[in-house]
């Protein structure tokens, strides 16, 4: 039908006919409830804004088929008990206000331990990698600048680090990102290490720091609370050793396992465009063994897994539970802290991130009508 009043087309539409008034107000037109609707091409921009929002309400049979379709690759719930798997690297992500030393501290961890396997290469700047301390014995240290990954992935409830390394400056004591750096990890419920850096300097008051954590719930072991607090110089390397074997007593004592053997899970943790790969996600995979030729999805990028390659571009044949590593094949850039999923089937991966993009797109619907009515409220 060409013509229809806008009653007509909330009821052919099951929506409110108020729905179609702000839609239309949105598209630039004052309608009431009787106008009637001449133009071909404005009435099919509201039913296609429509269409979205009618499935969202009524559950078009699409709609409950692709909706089916992702439940189908959701996360796999993790068996209660884990004590048959083998253990895992622990995921760390070292967090604290800037200039506290977190670069260096990374960059030193880096460079003393992974001396020889980054001899003849330029080391890239990434949002992971591992350290190696030995042939058991793993530690994945995660780079979240700006905190914009951690958040992310603590909105997706994606429980991505184990540990939290909080660096304070000894100079200038707790700050206002320490602060939010606390919160996080509480929220997250992520234990902290705390790491006093910048002892080396002689305006350092790690005595006067350690009063200001006990402030914070953060009380030194040694004063009688549950914090292993560190003393360190990410300069000079001083009380390092101290603190790595602090992260492993933690980690020991929390268990880490996964199952090799499941669905491939991760977390992208980092993505950029290279010019010559195309987009490249940095991940931690969580649970499975990433392969070459899998298909992964995340959010709304889904990906071939061309080849994997560790934080020294070197090609790997495939990573296990928690490590972090780069995948080149993604079609789109995979979005930072999102989960990534394996699927089956090419298929599969396109009917999932197209589902995606469409309720992505009906929630940004919802958005401007909201917008649409906080002004016309104040107009009022
Ligand atoms: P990002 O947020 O990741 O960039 O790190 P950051 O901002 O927390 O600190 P960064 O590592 O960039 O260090 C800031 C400054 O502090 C630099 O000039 C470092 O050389 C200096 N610094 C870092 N660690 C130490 C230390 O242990 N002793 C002294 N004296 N200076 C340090
Ligand atoms: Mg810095």
């Amino acid at each position: 039908r060409k013509n229809m009043m806008v009653h007509q087309l909330a009821e052919a539409a099951n929506v409110k006919p108020e729905l179609i008034v702000e839609a239309a107000d949105i598209l630039g037109r004052k309608v009431y409830f009787s106008t009637v609707l001449t133009d071909f091409g404005f009435l099919c921009e509201i039913v296609k804004k429509l269409g979205l929002r009618r499935k969202l309400e009524g559950g078009g049979k699409t709609f409950e088929k692709t909706l089916l379709a992702d439940k189908d690759e959701c996360r796999s719930p993790k068996p209660h008990d884990m004590s048959s798997f083998p253990h895992r690297p622990p995921i760390i992500t070292i967090m604290g206000h800037v200039d506290h030393g977190k670069t260096t501290l990374l960059d030193y961890l880096r460079k003393t331990t992974v001396a020889e396997k980054e001899a003849g290469g330029i080391t890239q700047k990434i949002g992971a990698f591992s350290v190696k301390l030995n042939e058991e014995k793993n530690i994945t240290f995660l780079d979240t600048p700006g905190h914009a990954a951690f958040t992310a992935m603590r909105q997706r409830g994606a429980q991505l680090t184990d540990i939290v390394v909080l660096v304070v400056a000894a100079d200038d004591g707790i700050m206002e990102q320490t602060e939010e750096s606390i919160r996080m990890a509480n929220e997250s419920k992520v234990p902290i290490i705390v790491a006093i850096n910048k002892c080396d300097s002689k305006n350092a008051k790690p005595e006067k720091v350690i009063k200001q954590l006990v402030h914070h719930n953060l009380e030194p072991e040694k004063a009688g609370g549950k914090t292993q607090v560190i003393q360190i110089s990410a300069k000079t390397g001083m009380g390092i050793s101290n603190l790595v074997e602090s992260i492993l007593l933690e980690a020991e004592m929390m268990d880490l396992r996964a199952d090799p053997s499941a669905r491939v899970e991760g977390v992208i943790v980092e993505s950029n465009k290279s010019k010559t790969h195309g987009p490249v996600g940095s991940v931690v995979v969580q649970q499975g063994i990433l392969k070459r030729g899998m298909w992964l999805t995340a959010g709304t990028a889904f990906a071939r897994v061309k080849f994997i390659t560790d934080e020294n571009n070197k090609q790997m044949s495939e990573a296990s539970p928690g490590a972090a590593v780069n995948i080149v094949g993604w079609k789109s850039l995979p979005p930072v802290g999102e989960i990534m999923l394996q699927v089956n089937t090419e298929f599969r991966a396109k009917e999932v991130t197209q589902y995606r993009s469409k309720l992505q797109s009906m929630e940004q619907l919802d958005e401007d009508w909201k917008k649409i009515s906080k002004i016309r409220q104040k107009e009022k």
